[in-house]
């Protein structure tokens, strides 16, 4: 099967969508920023405080292109992914790309109890959501098709993404 990419801002429920689709399809979990601290043996927040957010992208882009050769995986990316047109294209090879997205408000919520999140770690998180949500909206737009996850369950957004990858939802396209 082809690969199951979930790409969209933090808190937009990546990582819990995409582990309940893996589980539900039986299709291997992968995780970029996960695949990124093992290859570096560092978290993401050391690598973005002592390396900083270019070399990070360096090695989020070579992880990208090493999992986009490998299908019947379902990919969990970080939500910066999308600012490399090569990282857009080389997933789109491997399988279906998908956005999940989320109000301001709501990825608030989600992120504030998190400080592993080193874009998220500052005195005003809400107005840095906001800026840079406001930023990527048109790299996101890049993606095959579009959830809005405010008002759904993890299991309810992962079966809207399962029928997408099946090709049995006609509506998915349709963006905020
Ligand atoms: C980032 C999102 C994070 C992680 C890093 C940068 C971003 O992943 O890759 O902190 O630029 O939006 P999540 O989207 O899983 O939080």
């Amino acid at each position: 099967m082809k690969n199951i990419i979930l790409i969209g801002f933090m808190g937009t429920g990546k990582t819990a969508v995409a582990k309940a689709i893996a589980k539900s399809l039986a299709m291997k979990y992968v995780s970029t920023d996960e695949l990124i601290e093992k290859k570096e043996g560092r978290t993401i927040a050391e690598i973005f405080s002592s390396s900083g957010e270019a070399y990070f992208r360096m090695i989020e882009k070579k992880v990208v292109e090493e999992i986009s050769r490998v299908p019947g995986q379902v990919v969990d990316t970080g939500g910066g992914v999308v600012l490399d047109h090569d990282n857009i294209e080389n997933l789109k090879k491997g399988g279906t790309v998908i956005c999940l997205w989320a109000s301001p408000e709501t990825v608030y919520r989600r992120t504030a109890s998190c400080r592993h999140r080193p874009l998220l770690n500052v005195e005003d998180p809400m107005r840095r959501i906001r800026e840079l949500l406001e930023y990527r909206t048109p790299f996101y737009h890049k993606a095959d098709h579009h959830i809005h996850t405010d008002a759904d369950s993890i299991e309810s957004v992962a079966r809207k993404a399962e029928e997408i990858a099946n090709g049995k939802k006609s509506d998915s396209r349709e963006t905020k």
